[in-house]
């Protein structure tokens, strides 16, 4: 096992711990956001187990970055879709989507009410999910 090979699979792996803490927060705020109810320590834990699994995954990506055969700088690779998608679409989809996370939990944070707290979350932990879901169809296959 290389370096590379044990980031590549701890980076594919962790997307799946991703994707239910980011869905679980989503539901917990949509169901708190409408159904008026009070903001939880279960709440607010999720909101930020499910923000520190995206800064989680943006660290191991970074360092994959550094150390993937798939991120080639060169006029060749940009004509390659898949190499091409490692090298400029991922990063970028994936970065718009942790930063609109990162906003929703500090909104989340800062709201005085109940409803602020979880309307900031829904909202924002949505549209970074569409985007990391968007970022993963997108991985160009075969
Ligand atoms: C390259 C890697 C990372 C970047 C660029 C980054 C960036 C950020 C930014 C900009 C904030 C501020 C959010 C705010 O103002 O509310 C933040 C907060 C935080 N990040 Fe990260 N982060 C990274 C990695 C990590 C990792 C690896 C972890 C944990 C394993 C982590 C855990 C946290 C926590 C716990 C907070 C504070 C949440 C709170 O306000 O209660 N981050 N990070
Ligand atoms: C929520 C954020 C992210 C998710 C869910 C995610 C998910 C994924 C997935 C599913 C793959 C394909 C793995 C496979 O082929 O089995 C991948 C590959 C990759 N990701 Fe991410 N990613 C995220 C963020 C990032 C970021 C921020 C970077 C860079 C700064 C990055 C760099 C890479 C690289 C370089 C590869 C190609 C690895 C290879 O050589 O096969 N990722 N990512």
């Amino acid at each position: 096992m290389t370096l590379y090979s044990f980031f590549q699979h701890l980076h594919s792996g962790f997307r799946y711990i991703v994707l239910v803490l980011v869905v679980v927060a989503i539901l917990g705020a949509f169901i708190g956001w409408i159904g008026q109810k009070p903001y939880t320590g279960a709440n607010r834990k999720l909101n930020l187990f499910a923000m520190i699994s995206v800064h989680t995954q943006l660290l191991i990506g970074i360092i994959l970055y550094f150390l993937s055969p798939l991120v080639q700088f060169s006029k060749e690779a940009m004509h390659d879709k898949h190499l091409r998608y490692f090298t400029v679409e991922h990063w970028v989809m994936m970065l718009v989507a942790i930063a609109l996370i990162t906003i929703g939990h500090s909104k989340s944070k800062k709201a005085a009410l109940a409803e602020g707290k979880h309307k900031a979350v829904a909202i924002f932990y949505f549209l970074g999910f569409i985007i990391i879901l968007a970022g993963i169809i997108l991985i160009p296959r075969g």
